[in-house]
């Protein structure tokens, strides 16, 4: 079968914004706790974050994490999370039904980032709390001192405001199942009033106001036009989460579900055009794709935990997704959707990073290892960068739940000019039949491939583990070449791969 592409230097989508490779860290089951904080392990440094999780996590080159939350941040006190660690409170987490034992709250958090390489991205407890402590937070971290909470921060071990940039207005507050769940009418109010007096503290600080949970609430997308009908002129971004499943175990209606995603983008994006003329504003408002990943694997072994659990565990084993070969091809998916749609999504966080549907898993006191799904992020994170190409395709599709014609071929293409490189991210959704990639290179002068990457598997199901660290890993692909201007590859079944071009 064939897959005529035809990329064009002059036809491009949008310069992308290197932050839809962020990623999301909550207080959160071990993401924290045996995830990147550990003291007494053998990679842990002074302050207790384990180096081998930092070195996969600086690898990836991730340009910001959310933290703390999440559904926790909801009921979260910010204030308990500073001062001396021993004398810290802790406290019953009533989002996930556990202990929080405070000992990683902001000042080690903003360190780790600092030693990660990334920034952070903060949320802030809309939903127990309010405009007050949401003021009081953004002033410790970025306050000058001389006021209170810039001579508590200076107390505290940190003279030097962190200057945080991106703060997130609490999280889904669309969910009956967050704490301090509101109507649209009340969220869009509140979210105002606390962007309103965050901005008399700074204007410049980039504001991000919660949409949907998912594209299946009932109050979608009536949700996102009436908080913007409130927020409009005082908020940069609108965030939307979406998690991927294949429950009913058919792989060709799983992997077409970013149809749904790509449909889910374009109705926000209309929503927010909408808002924009009712206002006649001249402002833009974008999409922070703050939560995204596959997450369903660890939903039976979740039930059994917080059901048969009576107590308020530490760092229990939640929401552990252990990824497969086909989790590859369906993340690969995702994040073409994110290039493709790079003029409207700035920011996309894979939820999450360490150990809680994570493409990072850790063994207390023991390793530290990649899942399946960390390669395809990687690449896209590394060189996934620069301009969206928006490529022609022609080539056979299929009907799916979610769409007709779905195309077997999902491709992305990036150019980035400084480096005179071209790469191009391809998944092959076909069981069976192999495509013949037929890719023509319009205005780029000449070029050859000067990197092939490909994850391919017999069994859809094989997993990476502590045991089997490389059971899913991509390899050096072959047979790829550019001439007379034409990019030719070969597609095998159900694979992933990148090819790049210079
Ligand atoms: O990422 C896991 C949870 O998914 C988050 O806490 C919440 O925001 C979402 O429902």
């Amino acid at each position: 079968m064939k897959a005529k592409v035809t990329a064009h230097r002059d036809y491009t989508i949008a310069k992308i914004d290197d932050r839809i490779y962020s990623a999301f860290l909550e207080h959160l089951g071990r993401a924290i706790y045996t995830g990147i904080y550990e003291p007494g392990h053998p990679t842990a440094d002074k302050n207790g974050m384990r180096q081998d999780v930092m070195d996969l996590v600086r690898d990836l080159k991730i340009p910001y994490v959310r933290y703390p939350g999440g559904n926790f941040v909801s009921a979260y006190n910010w204030e308990d999370g500073i001062g001396p660690q021993d004398q810290r409170p802790t406290r019953l987490d009533l989002a996930w039904h556990t202990s929080e034992s405070n000992k990683v709250g902001i000042h080690e958090f903003m360190d780790w980032c600092d030693s990660a390489g990334t920034k952070a991205m903060l949320a802030i407890n809309l939903g127990s709390r309010g405009l007050d402590e949401a003021r009081n937070f953004v002033e410790y971290v970025n306050g000058p001192t001389g006021s209170h909470w810039g001579d508590l921060r200076k107390k505290n071990g940190r003279e030097a405001p962190w200057d945080v940039r991106m703060w997130c207005l609490g999280n889904e507050m669309d969910g009956p199942w967050q704490v301090g769940h509101k109507t649209a009418e009340e969220y869009g109010r509140l979210a105002n009033e606390t962007a309103k007096t965050l901005r008399a503290f700074d204007k410049s600080l980039e504001l991000i106001v919660c949409g949907s949970s998912n594209a299946d609430m009932k109050t979608y997308p009536e949700w996102e036009r009436i908080v913007l009908e409130h927020t409009y002129e005082s908020v940069d971004l609108i965030s939307l989460h979406m998690y991927f499943a294949n429950r009913a175990k058919n792989t060709a209606n799983y992997l077409a579900l970013n149809a749904k995603l790509d449909n889910y983008i374009g109705t926000i994006e209309s929503v927010i055009n909408l808002v924009k003329a009712n206002k006649r504003s001249k402002r833009d408002v974008h999409i922070s794709f703050d939560e995204w990943n596959v997450w369903y694997h660890s939903n039976a072994q979740d039930r059994a935990i917080l059901e048969g659990n009576s107590g308020w565990p530490h760092a229990p084993r939640l929401l552990e997704d252990i990824y497969n070969f086909e989790d590859v091809l369906q993340v690969g998916c995702i994040l073409n959707t994110f290039i493709r749609k790079s003029n409207v999504v700035k920011v996309a966080c894979i939820a999450q990073l360490v150990n809680v549907i994570a493409p990072i898993m850790t063994e207390p006191g023991g390793a530290a290892w990649r899942q399946s799904i960390y390669y395809p992020y990687y690449f896209a994170s590394i060189y996934g960068r620069g301009k969206a190409l928006q490529l022609a395709v022609t080539c056979p599709g299929y009907d799916a739940d979610v769409a007709d014609n779905v195309p077997f071929i999902d491709i992305s293409g990036t150019h980035d000019e400084e480096a005179g490189t071209l790469s191009f991210f391809a998944v092959n959704r076909h069981a069976t039949e192999s495509f013949e990639l037929d890719l023509a290179l319009q205005g780029f002068g000449a070029a050859t491939v000067i990197d092939h990457q490909v994850m391919t598997h017999s069994d859809l199901n094989a997993v990476n583990s502590l045991t089997d660290q490389a059971a899913v890993v991509p390899h050096k692909g072959s047979g790829a070449q550019v001439a007379d201007g034409r990019l030719q590859a070969k597609l095998p079944p159900h694979s992933w791969q990148m090819i790049r071009v210079k």
